[in-house]
């Protein structure tokens, strides 16, 4: 579904026009749309429907109260990667036997906060890890339902800074090592070795890299049962790939039959880690247009967005159509230009040679597909606010998080007590 469709020559959020919403809140601004969000879970969960399989939303994409609020509502778990994002998690309301923790630098003060909380698993991607993770539960009286996250040793064939399943990066034990680390789990106190994990790349539209994963952690886990440990959990990551430009997305029906087909005659307990896919075609960044610059070569349009407020063009040459608030004409020639933000670095680019109708300065316009991986990987570089986010219901919005004042962000820094007085006199 798409919630961003024009209406009476105005680009909407479900029922609300977007100049509206810049009114109140001011630009840039990032605005999600809970039916989208709603939607796209519940395409998930209709297409793992009697398989069994939860989902986990990986938080990571987009970790607002309100979009967790909005996901926990509807019964979805989480997948956390540090104690920020558990807390955050905890906090909207996620029931912790629901929380898995991943990542691949848990800290000790990390494993306590998981373990006092009671998540439902913690997801090990090392030899020191598990071996610290044995004396913090130890320590407590507890013991860590855990799994290990195995490198199957699969190119997901995406980005190379988003892909993780392949040997030689720093995620996982590689699958040729898995049978030894789990032996060795098994000995020590306080560790359970009960679940396998695997994630093997973001933004995937194959379904063939799953397959392959999923077929050699079948093989492993009836390996491991043949040596007498017990696996009765597998979590088969995320990556499920949306459209950003031409993309066909990952068809959640063949996913679903290849885990009908692979993964439920393991007959273990199931999840599934989706971050991009439940929010990222949920969100839009809203920015307005400062100047149109005309050189000899090139035209720019100067938008009040920059790489700081959505990194992803920047950092992974990723594309995000621009989309005019103010509908074209029909037949309205399309002139190109190039994106850019106001931050002092040629990379703050978001885009060269986009086609687009006419613009003038003061014009809105929205970066589409901007739900995951945006506000989340935003920064104050160049002293830039922090961008708010707004939450569409239907006709109603709410500001999520709001901007914070000048004021604010200076107040944050401490000036040492051997600056005294005012720095003018
Ligand atoms: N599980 C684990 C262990 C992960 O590392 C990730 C993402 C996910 C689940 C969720 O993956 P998703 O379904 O969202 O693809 N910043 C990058 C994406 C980084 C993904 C990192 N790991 C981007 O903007 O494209």
């Amino acid at each position: 579904m798409n919630p961003f469709q024009y209406r009476n020559g105005v680009l909407h959020a479900e029922g609300l026009p977007l100049p509206a919403i810049a009114e109140a809140v001011g630009t840039p601004f990032y605005c999600y749309s809970t039916a989208a969000i709603e939607a796209n879970y519940g395409a998930f969960a209709r297409a793992l429907d009697g398989t069994g399989v939860r989902i986990a939303y990986a938080l990571k994409a987009n970790s607002n109260q309100a979009v967790i609020r909005t996901l926990a509502g509807l019964g979805c778990g989480a997948d956390v990667v540090s104690e920020g994002e558990l807390r955050r998690a905890l906090a909207a309301g996620v029931p912790p036997d629901l929380i898995v923790f991943s990542g691949v630098g848990k800290t000790r003060e990390e494993m306590e906060a998981a373990l006092a909380a009671g998540i439902h698993q913690l997801n090990v991607e090392s030899v020191p890890e598990l071996e610290l993770l044995s004396e913090v539960a130890t320590a407590m009286g507890r013991t860590a339902e855990i799994a290990l996250r195995i490198n199957p040793d699969v190119d997901a064939g995406t980005h190379a800074k988003i892909t993780t399943g392949v040997k030689g990066n720093k995620f996982g034990i590689d699958i040729d090592q898995a049978a030894a680390v789990y032996r060795r789990a098994r000995e020590l106190p306080g560790i359970a070795p009960v679940g396998v994990a695997l994630h093997i790349g973001s933004q995937l539209t194959d379904i063939a890299p799953y397959r392959a994963a999923y077929l050699r952690v079948a093989e492993l886990i009836r390996a491991l049962r043949a040596e007498g440990i017990a696996i009765s959990r597998i979590d088969l990551g995320g990556g499920m790939g949306i459209r950003y430009r031409d993309e066909r997305p990952l068809d959640l029906d063949s996913f679903a039959a290849l885990v009908r087909e692979a993964v439920v005659p393991l007959d273990c307990e199931m999840m599934i880690e989706p971050g991009r896919s439940l929010v990222g075609n949920a969100g839009l960044l809203v920015s307005r247009v400062i100047y149109v610059k005309e050189t000899d070569h090139r035209r720019f349009l100067i938008v009040d967005g920059a790489m700081n407020d959505l990194i992803r063009p920047s950092l992974y040459d990723a594309w995000h159509d621009l989309i005019p608030v103010r509908e074209p004409e029909p037949g309205t020639a399309h002139r190109p230009y190039d994106i850019v933000g106001p931050v002092c670095e040629t990379g703050d680019t978001f885009a060269r040679d986009r086609l687009l109708p006419p613009l003038a300065a003061g014009e809105l316009v929205a970066f589409a597909s901007a739900g995951a991986y945006g506000a989340v990987m935003a920064s104050t570089y160049n002293s830039r606010p922090l961008v708010p986010e707004v939450l569409v219901k239907g006709e109603n919005f709410a500001t999520v998080r709001k901007r914070p004042t000048f004021e604010e962000m200076i107040a944050a820094d401490t000036v040492p007590p051997w600056f005294e007085g005012d720095p003018r006199t």
